[in-house]
C-alpha cells in the first residue's frame, strides 16, 4: 500500500525532544510518525537549528519551503499561539488533505471557528490531538460508565493552566458524558463547574509545575479513581481494585496510539464519531467554555 507522505511542523517537546531521553516511550510525533508503517515522513519544519540521525528526513527552517512539496498529512506541533496561522497556511495548500494539530485547537474560540469553517469549505480534515479519547483504557472507561444511568460526579485536579492542560479534561468530559456546558466558575478558588444531562464536572486547579493530573468519578456508591500515573481503580467502600490493567503502559505510548487511530480513521474515510474521533462541535465547545470561564 502507498504510504502517506507526511510533514511535521514544530520539533520542540511534543514534536521531537520529549522522547530523546526515553527509548521505551512514544510520546512525540517524530517517533510515532517514524515508527508507523503507513507513514513516509518526508520532512520536518523547525525554526531553530536541529540535527536528526535519520538523514532521509529533510529539515526546513521555514514553512514556506513545503509549499511545493508533495504530501498528504501535516502534523502541527508549534506553540498554541501559532496554531491559527499555521493551520490557515496548511488548509489553503492544495496538497494537504489531513492535518493533525496539537491541542488546544487554537488559543481562542473565534480563531477556531474560522479554521473550522475554512476546513469545511476546502474539504480538509483537521484533527486535534486530544489523545485521551484514543487510549483503549479510557474507551473502556466510557463504556463502563455508560452501563449505569445514575448521575455521575467527576472531580478533576489539573496543574499548569486551563488552556494548556485543563482543556484535556474538558475534552475528556465531552468524550465520557456527551455534550457538556459551562455552569459556573469560582475565580478565587480557580474552580470551573460544568454539567451535562447526566453528569456534574468540577475542574480544580492545583498549583504545580508538573503534569500532575488525576480525577475521580462518583456514582452508585462507588468511586472510579484515575491516579497521577493514569492507573484506573474502582473503589467500593474501602475495597479498591485496578480495573483496566494496561492504562499506565498505554499512556507511555500515547502518541503511537493516537496516530494509529487517526490513520485508521483517515484511511477508512470514515465520518463516524467512533473511538478517538470527536466532532468539531466538541472542539469549539471546549474553547467556548474556556472563554466563558475567563480563568
Ligand atoms: N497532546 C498533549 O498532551 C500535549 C503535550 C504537550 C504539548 N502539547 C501542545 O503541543 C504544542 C507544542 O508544545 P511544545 O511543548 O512541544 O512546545 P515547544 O515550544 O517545546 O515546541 C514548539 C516548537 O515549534 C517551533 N516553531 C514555532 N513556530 C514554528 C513555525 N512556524 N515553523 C516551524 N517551527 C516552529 C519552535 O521553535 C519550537 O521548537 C502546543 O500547542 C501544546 O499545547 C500537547
Amino acid at each position: 500500500m502507498k504510504k502517506i507522505k507526511t510533514v511535521l511542523i514544530g520539533m520542540g517537546k511534543i514534536g521531537y525532544t520529549g522522547d530523546l531521553k526515553n527509548k521505551k516511550k512514544i510520546q512525540t510525533h517524530y517517533k510515532a510518525l517514524n515508527e508507523n508503517k503507513h507513514i513516509d515522513l518526508i520532512c520536518v519544519v523547525e525554526n531553530k537549528k536541529i540535527n536528526l540521525k535519520n538523514k532521509k528526513v529533510k529539515i526546513y527552517k521555514n514553512i514556506n519551503k513545503i509549499k511545493f512539496l508533495d504530501f498528504e498529512l501535516a502534523v502541527v506541533a508549534v506553540p498554541t499561539k501559532d496554531h491559527f496561522k499555521v493551520l490557515k497556511f496548511l488548509i489553503n495548500l492544495k496538497q494537504s488533505k489531513m492535518i493533525l494539530c496539537e491541542k488546544p485547537f487554537t488559543d481562542d474560540y473565534k480563531k477556531a471557528k474560522q479554521i473550522s469553517t475554512l476546513s469545511k469549505k476546502k474539504n480538509k480534515y483537521v484533527y486535534v490531538n486530544y489523545f485521551r479519547r484514543t487510549i483503549p483504557s479510557f474507551i473502556k472507561l466510557k463504556h463502563y460508565l455508560k452501563k449505569s444511568n445514575k448521575v455521575k460526579k467527576m472531580n478533576v485536579f489539573y496543574s499548569k493552566n486551563l488552556i494548556r492542560n485543563g482543556c484535556h479534561f474538558i475534552d475528556l468530559a465531552h468524550f465520557l458524558f456527551g455534550k457538556i456546558q459551562f455552569d459556573q466558575v469560582n475565580k478565587f478558588r480557580k474552580e470551573l463547574c460544568l454539567k451535562s444531562n447526566n453528569a456534574f464536572i468540577k475542574l480544580n486547579f492545583i498549583n504545580n509545575r508538573k503534569n500532575d493530573n488525576f480525577f475521580e468519578i462518583n456514582f452508585d456508591n462507588k468511586t472510579i479513581i484515575v491516579d497521577k500515573k493514569t492507573r484506573i481503580f474502582e473503589k467500593v467502600n474501602t475495597k479498591k481494585k485496578q480495573i483496566f490493567k494496561n492504562s499506565r503502559n498505554e499512556i507511555d505510548i500515547f502518541q503511537k496510539i493516537s496516530l494509529n487511530t487517526f490513520i485508521i480513521h483517515y484511511l477508512n474515510k470514515s465520518q463516524r464519531n467512533n473511538g478517538g474521533i470527536y466532532n468539531s462541535e466538541d472542539l469549539l465547545n471546549t474553547l467556548n467554555i474556556i472563554k466563558k470561564s475567563k480563568l
